[in-house]
């Protein structure tokens, strides 16, 4: 069986935990979860990296000792993950002697070998990145990162000997292409080490300066330099050098991180593990920053913590899907309340959540809740089931090669698919032609295949996936499923077995109305959804006020069935797929203008809360929008196609 370790960075007690974090967090969580999926044996270690002079610094201000800050602090960072549904095996904190252990044990190993050695060194020291910069690194004489002017120290430390294993590295990661990805990072590592002298790295600090740290083994005057002593923290929690998980899981190691941590991963981690005569890691894999309004997230700006509180407004499951979604692995993304409302009501409410509202109640409508048996099978079943094919190899492709994205948009060519194979087969009218016997494959081929789509989104949302396989009436157990037999396997679900009667797992959310300045903990939600407040300000001018705006429900539908109005020369009786379960009939005075066949298949703007009433005995349920220009009626359309559904604002 294959082996698949992931590890987030051990995240700094320093502050308390943001989108950043949950977002490196959530990555190796989904997947683990993939890869436990695909088949193989997984392991998820995250934790906190508790030692050196920022942490001092941060409990001072405090007016704490640095255990009772670290123990505070490391407990946020703990307690948060279960409450985003991150399934992590072990939780490592630097501070814990099993820990400690391990990295006095190395130090003592590469020591004796001859790799560290003392010396003296005179540089610009960063209290806030914890290092000496080079002359040549610093801008304008200040730290590029912090803007702040270093302090010069010269003092006697021990050094590892990096610089020994310069070329070994740039061999190492030149003959495996994926040691470091996406590329441009594996490009920019390369340029380091081909551009000078790679410099020895110092690996201790004196206690005359700095206590807070783990003693050197073989000088008790001096603590380990913090980065020598977290990175350990990859083998220390799988109990390294005897242990079983150190056995099992290493060298299948892939390192998740951020692009600000991308040297230390990429050349003093591999260096170490060099010299300390432990195998390469088997991926380093670099993701871009979180940005919001452009900027990126820190303290002082106040941006950190809002974010994340998006979770409860908007449910965990969908926050974790835009956060997939939305980040193309490797570059940096923005943020915004906007684009997360704007997901979740195209892809989890419009797309996936009305294909699962109209099958079910589409199964209860015709076959009293029950899986039907297929029986006679058309040319567009197969062209589906290839479709179904193509968008899991596609997700299967890519969520593996980490680009989350792509993934999800190709399984979501399926759920589309699947919405556009319910309009061109129109059950309803299969159903009034009793014609049951197609109509039994199109409901199961649209069961079976949402079974799919439910098991492939297992990594990315696993709570809304063991709903959709519950209300499929399927226990889900990890154990059960493999990703790899879902290309190949068909007729899993058993014709017979009761569905649930309702989904509505996805429900649409509004944006607030002022979304740029309130903070997401002031916005109310009501049974998982946002809802808008409207204001009560009298009408101005004949002006109307946004809120005023927003009671029309405008959607997009697609034409699907057109007649003339029995009783009327100037009416017809349009139906229009709106993603609901079944078409909604509209009686338009649209006949002079036009003929059944140009309205088929034409996407139109309805008003979809209108009063239902009848015209000449016949329901309308809305109103089709339409220009008039002279004599001619044109028909308001969007510019592309859009799922059927969507709303307009
Ligand atoms: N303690 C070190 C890591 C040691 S690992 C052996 C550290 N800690 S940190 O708390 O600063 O965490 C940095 C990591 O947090 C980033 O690499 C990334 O995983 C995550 N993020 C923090 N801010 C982020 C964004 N704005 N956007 C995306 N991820 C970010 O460095």
């Amino acid at each position: 069986m294959e082996r698949f370790y992931i590890t987030t960075p051990i995240y700094y007690v320093n502050a308390k935990p943001h989108l950043g974090h949950a977002y490196t967090t959530t990555v190796a969580d989904s997947l683990c979860r993939f890869h436990r999926l695909m088949g193989e044996e997984t392991y998820f270690l995250t934790g906190t990296d508790e030692h050196g002079d920022k942490i001092v610094q941060a409990a001072e201000a405090e007016g704490k000792s640095p255990k009772e800050y670290v123990d505070v602090i490391s407990g946020l960072f703990r307690d948060l993950w279960p409450n985003m549904n991150i399934a992590n095996n072990d939780f490592i904190r630097t501070t814990e002697p099993r820990h400690i252990k391990v990295v006095q044990d190395i130090l003592q190993k590469v020591h004796d070998s001859g790799d560290i050695y003392f010396g003296e060194y005179g540089g610009h020291y960063c209290f806030g990145c914890e290092r000496f910069y080079t002359e040549k690194e610093l801008v304008d004489g200040l730290c590029p990162d912090h803007q702040t002017k270093p302090e010069y120290i010269a003092e006697k430390n021990y050094f590892f000997k990096m610089s020994k294993y310069q070329g070994w590295l740039k061999d190492h990661i030149t003959k495996n292409p994926d040691f470091i990805r996406p590329e441009q990072y594996r490009n920019e590592v390369l340029s380091l080490l081909e551009s000078g002298e790679l410099e020895d790295l110092c690996i201790s600090r004196p206690k005359s300066r700095l206590t807070w740290g783990i003693e050197l083994p073989f000088d008790k005057d001096f603590v380990t330099y913090v980065w020598f002593d977290a990175l350990i923290n990859y083998l220390s929690a799988l109990d390294y050098p005897e242990g079983d998980k150190f056995k099992k899981f290493w060298p299948a190691a892939n390192h998740l991180v951020a692009k600000d941590i991308l040297k230390p991963h990429a050349v003093f981690w591999p260096t170490m593990l060099k010299a300390a005569g432990i195998e390469p890691f088997q991926s380093l894999n670099v993701h871009g920053y979180w940005l919001i309004k452009n900027a990126k997230m820190s303290k002082s700006i106040g941006n950190v913590v809002e974010p994340l509180a998006m979770k409860d407004t908007y449910g965990l499951d969908a926050f974790r899907y835009f956060l997939l979604r939305e980040m193309s692995f490797g570059q940096d993304s923005s943020f915004s309340e906007e684009a997360l409302v704007g997901r979740l009501n195209a892809d989890l409410a419009n797309d996936l959540g009305n294909l699962f509202n109209r099958t079910l109640s589409m199964t209860h409508k015709y076959f009293g809740g029950e899986v039907p048996s297929p029986e006679i099978e058309d040319i567009v079943d197969a062209e589906i089931k290839k479709l179904g094919q193509n968008a899991m190899q596609s997700f299967q492709e890519h969520f593996g090669e980490l680009r989350f994205s792509r993934g999800l948009e190709g399984l979501w060519e399926l759920v589309r698919g699947l919405n556009k194979y319910i309009d061109a087969s129109a059950p309803w009218t299969l159903f009034k032609e009793k014609n049951t016997g197609r109509l039994s494959t199109v409901i199961y081929v649209l069961l079976e295949s949402m079974r799919k789509i439910a098991v492939h989104l297992w990594p990315v949302m696993p709570e809304s996936s063991e709903n959709m396989l519950k209300q499929l009436n399927i226990v889900f157990s990890p154990d059960k499923f493999n990703l790899p037999k879902e290309l190949d396997v068909w007729g899993v679900l058993e014709s017979g077995s009761t569905v649930a009667e309702t989904s509505n797992l996805f429900p649409r959310v509004e944006l607030p109305a002022s979304a740029d300045e309130a903070p997401a903990k002031e916005k109310k939600a009501k049974g998982g959804k946002a809802e808008a407040k409207a204001k009560t300000t009298a009408e101005d001018n004949g002006t109307i006020e946004f809120e005023d705006f927003q009671k029309l429900d405008l959607r997009v539908g697609t034409v699907v069935e057109v007649e003339p109005h029995p009783d009327a020369d100037r009416l017809l009786l349009v139906r229009v797929d709106t993603g609901e379960e079944a078409p909604r009939q509209v009686v338009a005075g649209i006949a002079e203008h036009f003929s059944p066949d140009d309205l088929m298949g034409r996407q139109v703007v309805v008003v979809a809360n209108l009063k239902p009433r009848k015209l000449r005995k016949q329901l309308s349920q809305g109103m089709i929008l339409a220009v008039k220009s002279g004599e001619t009626l044109h028909l308001l359309t969007p510019s592309g196609d859009v799922a059927p559904g969507s709303k307009v604002s």
